[in-house]
């Protein structure tokens, strides 16, 4: 089968088509036909060798996002039930590149029974593709700062997917949301459902206290301004990280760390986000569509930035 990937970490330039051995489904698992694989600034870490070799060989095939249609069931087993999936079935799933079954960005995904969730009746298989990954981390986000209902979050970066995934969720429990977002990006964040908006800038936290003068109780940071967002929460307050920065030491606000990984086996969570989607709580933006081919590309643009949803690739 095809797979975009990277012999060597370098720039978008080493993403290349491979032929690698086809997968196939065994117990406890299905084979997804993939469609459409999203592209996220994680899989550009990946190529650019961020993250290791991990336990996979060569090539290192990105892509943590896959939609697509189930071609092949194995048989269950005590902890992963496949008998409710079925040839045919249009799924979306995330995948784990350095480690299990891989990356997304191949023609067939082996993917564990619990990783994977119908689409969302009405999306496309691009738009359902964008949901997986920053659908599953924003849940997590917001489960880790665990806010009551009238609680005041703010959300760096909001403008982006999880930014916006974070905002419309965060909504739905009750919360008030103060985004950062870039002047451009105003209208987007709005309709995600941010109550309040201030301009990005490394100021960002005198921002937010001008309108919430003792700080907020949550953060999301999301375009990973670390040091520069942490001013704006208040003394006993959470942010959350989605770069595993370690927090200022002896600093009143604790830091969580969000690690999506560990989400691998919430299906279930997954398949909550989907009828977030269908009861018109989260909305899912594709940028533009690909062919799997020009990866290189879709990288390329995603690295300069202001793309305005996500770009897909597709098989
Ligand atoms: N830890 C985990 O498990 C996990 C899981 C998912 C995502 N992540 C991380 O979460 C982050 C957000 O992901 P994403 O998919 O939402 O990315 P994205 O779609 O590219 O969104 C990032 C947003 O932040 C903005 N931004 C970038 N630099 C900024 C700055 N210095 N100040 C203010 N805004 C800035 C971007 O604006 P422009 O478009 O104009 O650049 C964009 O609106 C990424 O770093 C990703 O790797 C981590």
């Amino acid at each position: 089968m095809r797979v975009i990937g990277v012999t060597e970490f370098s720039g978008p330039e080493a993403l290349t088509v491979h032929e690698v051995p086809e997968p196939h489904a065994g117990p406890g698992e299905v084979r997804i036909a993939v469609k459409a694989a999203a592209v996220s600034p994680t899989d550009t870490n990946l190529v650019a060798g961020l993250y290791g070799t991990g336990e996979l060989p060569p090539p290192h095939v990105p892509g943590m996002d896959a939609a697509g249609v189930i071609d092949e069931v194995g048989e269950p087993t005590p902890d992963l039930d496949t008998s409710r999936w079925h040839v045919g079935d249009e799924v979306m799933a995330i995948a784990l590149p350095q480690r299990g079954h891989g990356g997304a960005y191949a023609e067939y995904l082996v993917a564990d029974a619990d990783s994977l969730a119908r689409i969302p009746a009405g999306a496309s298989l691009a738009q359902a593709s964008t949901l997986p990954m920053n659908g599953l981390t924003a849940v997590q986000a917001l489960d880790k700062l665990g806010l009551e209902p009238g609680q005041v979050l703010a959300v760096t970066g909001a403008a982006g997917t999880l930014g916006r995934y974070v905002i419309s969720l965060a909504e739905q429990r009750g919360l008030t949301v103060i985004a950062e977002a870039a002047d451009t990006d105003r209208d987007l964040v709005a309709a995600a459902g941010a109550n309040h908006i201030v301009a990005r800038g490394d100021d960002v936290a005198d921002k937010i206290r001008t309108i919430y003068p003792a700080g907020v109780d949550g953060l999301v940071d999301a375009a990973v301004q670390n040091e520069l967002a942490l001013p704006a929460v208040r003394p006993g307050g959470r942010l959350a990280t989605v770069r595993g920065w370690s927090g200022v030491p002896g600093s009143d606000v604790t830091v969580e760390r969000i690690m999506v990984f560990d989400d691998y086996h919430r299906g279930d969570t997954l398949d909550a986000l989907r009828r977030a989607v269908e009861d018109g709580v989260l909305t899912l933006h594709v940028a533009d569509t690909l062919p799997a081919e020009q990866a290189a590309d879709a990288h390329r643009r995603l690295a300069q930035g202001g793309t305005h949803g996500r770009l897909v690739l597709t098989f």
